[in-house]
């Protein structure tokens, strides 16, 4: 289970003084559930799952996984957790087989169970065709699924995803998808942001939208409809937003 309590972060900045990244953010990803974090540009969202990851302590609040906290249970978080973010690069002089079995080891997996997991991965990946080429040249999608392999080599039962279709063409796109709802039917607890209505709609249990650092509703994408009285997700989602933006 991932939680958040009044996740607060507030970023200095020589322009304005300060950003407000998180205003008080509060969510909750039952285990087992695929959320999606739907937000627009500078929501908070990439934020929020920094902070999840442990990769950066919130100015105040507190989030949980499987109730460890983010403050102080670190490296137990990170034990748990596979986490894909855009913002992760590839080793450049390093074939995706050579940094799973770099992860896999540095995870204390032996050899064999690496070797089962990266076959299986690239197999649904469809990574087979460059799975031994050095990542230097690869093109975006390449390097989105190396970073995807490298956060599920080691079997993590919580997958974190920034925007795991950022930049990636339809068909690439898909197969990224497709793998997300695999690791959902293996009982994967799966929070992944998009700013893409269609992904949360096609797989998410629940839906968390954030505006300005807030999570101004959550639900099944049928909750929020009856919420709202709409049907189609886009109208969904901009009755939300109308709301809190309204004077
Ligand atoms: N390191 C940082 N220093 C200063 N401000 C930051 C920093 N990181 C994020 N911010 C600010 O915090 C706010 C939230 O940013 P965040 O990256 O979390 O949004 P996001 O929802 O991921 O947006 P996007 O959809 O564009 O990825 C933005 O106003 C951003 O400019
Ligand atoms: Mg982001």
């Amino acid at each position: 289970m991932i939680r958040t309590e009044n996740l607060r972060k507030v970023f200095p900045s020589k322009k304005e003084g300060s950003v407000v990244a998180l205003e008080s953010l509060n969510l909750h990803c039952a285990d087992g559930a695929v959320y999606a974090l739907l937000g627009p540009n500078g929501a908070g969202k990439t934020t929020a799952l920094r902070i999840l990851a442990t990769l950066m302590d919130p100015t105040s609040g507190e989030a949980y996984v499987n109730e460890l906290s983010v403050r102080t249970d670190k490296r137990a978080i990170r034990r748990l957790l596979g986490v894909v973010s855009y913002e992760m690069g590839v080793y450049e002089r390093m074939t995706p087989r050579e940094i799973g079995y770099y992860f896999g080891r540095l995870n204390d997996l032996d050899d064999r169970d690496i070797a089962r997991n990266l076959a299986y991965i690239f197999s649904l990946l469809r990574m087979e065709d460059f799975a031994d080429k050095r990542t230097e040249t690869f093109s975006t999608g390449m390097k989105q699924k190396t970073v995807i392999m490298r956060a599920l080599v080691t079997n993590p039962e919580i997958l974190l995803f920034d925007e795991p279709t950022a930049g990636l063409d339809l068909i690439t796109a898909k197969s990224v998808m497709d793998y997300i709802r695999l690791l959902k039917q293996e009982g994967k607890t799966i929070l992944f942001s998009t700013h893409i209505l269609w992904e949360a709609e096609k797989l998410a249990d629940t839906v968390g939208i954030i505006h300005r650092g807030r999570l101004i509703a959550e639900g099944s994408l049928d909750e929020l409809r009856a919420q709202t009285g709409h049907t189609d997700i886009e109208d969904v989602f901009f009755s939300l937003i109308d709301r809190v933006e309204a004077p």
